[in-house]
């Protein structure tokens, strides 16, 4: 990175570009290449608004993590950032619509937002002057006021310390408590649960327990003294993991008596969500979440004319169904499409449940003679009701590559 670059990422702001020697990320943030796969994901067929600020500091951790899923490849590491982000903002949506009917004169603080992978999202449904920000990195603070325009308040490692004035409709941590030791945990709900207005709603994450499987230290609590991010103490941030008893626990000691909610892998398919209402018996049934699915694509194979086959499985774990449709498409257009679904009796093992034996599906298409392995943009996308997750994303190449690697990988695990 230039040395302007690096003032950039510090300031938040955009490198001047009619400077000599511009830097190659010209505006100071992120290089976003509209490729096929970057164009067809920021489609609005994703529920991805038509004006989203894909503006991106070069310090966001975020990024960098998505780009090491995928080994450092970049474009793919841009489309997950883009697509997590998304399913994030999916669910702050669907509890938003279910309490208040939409984001009109609602006030909401997104705490611990990064540089704003999430936030971005909600930028385009309401009025600026309604969202607040925080996070304890400065850059990022700086980042989300300068660039997005919202209100950006810097946080602080003590809870106690927090300055935030007001009271929000919607205070959500997203990804926060998932990385905070027992005490913090506790402080942090305490000091974000003040800050809710009466009728309001705290949303957070965490990991459960159950996704140590086999290596858990306890059931209730575990905090291990590391996370993705580097420029953060590991003591006050590392990883977390917990028991759904630890957390009615914890709100009943710091928070009292209120209406709780937990929305079993809800975040992305992957952490639990808890709804804490600032209201006496609030209703909860009325609540129809759509957490996405989840799958995985077992085999891909071409052909020498270019059919592709493959197969995998798709569910939504927790409410414990096949999906509606799974489509394939090639630069955003359906090119295949299945909504016969097969026995997997190992998923329903898996997940301990017999409603998920049905879930497996195969497709075979035919891709034509113009297809380009290495620069077409493929995506396997499971239906399931308004909601739409993206299986795989990326080129044929690296489809055939993930999958065989993959097979390879379990194949040596079983010795
Ligand atoms: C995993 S990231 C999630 C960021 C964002 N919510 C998202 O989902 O993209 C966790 C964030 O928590 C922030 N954080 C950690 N301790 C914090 C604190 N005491 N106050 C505010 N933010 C904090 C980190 O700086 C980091 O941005």
């Amino acid at each position: 990175m230039s040395e302007k670059e690096c003032q950039a990422a510090e300031n938040g702001r955009p490198v001047d570009e009619s400077a000599e020697s511009a830097p190659i990320t010209q505006t100071g943030f992120v290089r976003i290449r509209r490729t096929p796969l970057i164009n067809t994901l920021l489609q609005p067929t994703f529920g991805i608004q038509a004006d989203l600020q894909t503006e991106i500091h070069p310090s966001d951790e975020m990024l960098r993590y998505m780009t090491g899923v995928y080994r450092g490849d970049r474009e793919r590491g841009l489309a997950a950032y883009f697509d997590s982000g998304r399913r994030a903002f999916e669910m702050t949506e669907q509890i938003v619509d279910w309490r208040f009917g939409g984001f009109e004169s609602i006030k909401i603080l997104d705490f611990a937002s990064g540089y704003g992978r999430v936030t971005r999202h909600v930028l385009g449904r309401m009025d600026r002057a309604g969202l607040t920000v925080s996070d304890l990195m400065e850059p990022a603070v700086r980042f989300q006021r300068d660039v997005f325009g919202v209100n950006a308040v810097s946080s602080t490692v003590e809870p106690e310390r927090l300055r935030i004035a007001g009271e929000f409709d919607v205070v959500q941590a997203i990804s926060l408590f998932s990385h905070l030791p027992e005490g913090l945990f506790r402080r942090w709900l305490a000091a974000l649960w003040a800050l809710i207005a009466p009728g309001g709603v705290l949303i957070f994450s965490v990991h459960d327990s159950s996704l140590l499987a086999g290596k858990r230290a306890s059931d209730r609590f575990t905090f291990v003294p590391s996370s993705e991010n580097d420029d953060l103490d590991p003591e006050a941030y590392g990883s977390t993991w917990v028991s759904s008893a630890f957390v009615r626990e914890v709100v009943a000691d710091e928070i009292g008596t209120a209406s709780l909610h937990r929305l079993p892998r809800g975040l992305c398919g992957y952490q639990d969500v808890y709804l804490v209402v600032r209201a006496d018996d609030v209703d909860f049934s009325s609540f129809e979440y759509n957490p996405g699915v989840e799958g995985y694509i077992d085999v891909a194979e071409c052909d020498s004319r270019s059919r592709l086959s493959c197969c995998g499985w798709a569910a939504s774990v927790s409410r414990h169904r096949s999906v509606d449709r799974i489509d394939l498409l090639v630069n955003g257009d359906v090119v295949g499409s299945t909504s016969e679904f097969q026995p997997r009796p190992d998923v329903a093992d898996h997940f301990g449940d017999e409603r998920l034996k049905m879930t497996g599906w195969s497709l075979d298409v035919a891709l034509g003679d113009a297809i380009s392995y290495s620069h077409d943009a493929v995506m396997l996308v499971a239906r399931m009701g308004r909601v739409s997750t993206i299986l795989f994303m990326g080129s044929i190449y690296s489809l055939l590559a993930d999958t065989a690697k993959a097979n390879l990988e379990f194949l040596a695990a079983r010795g």
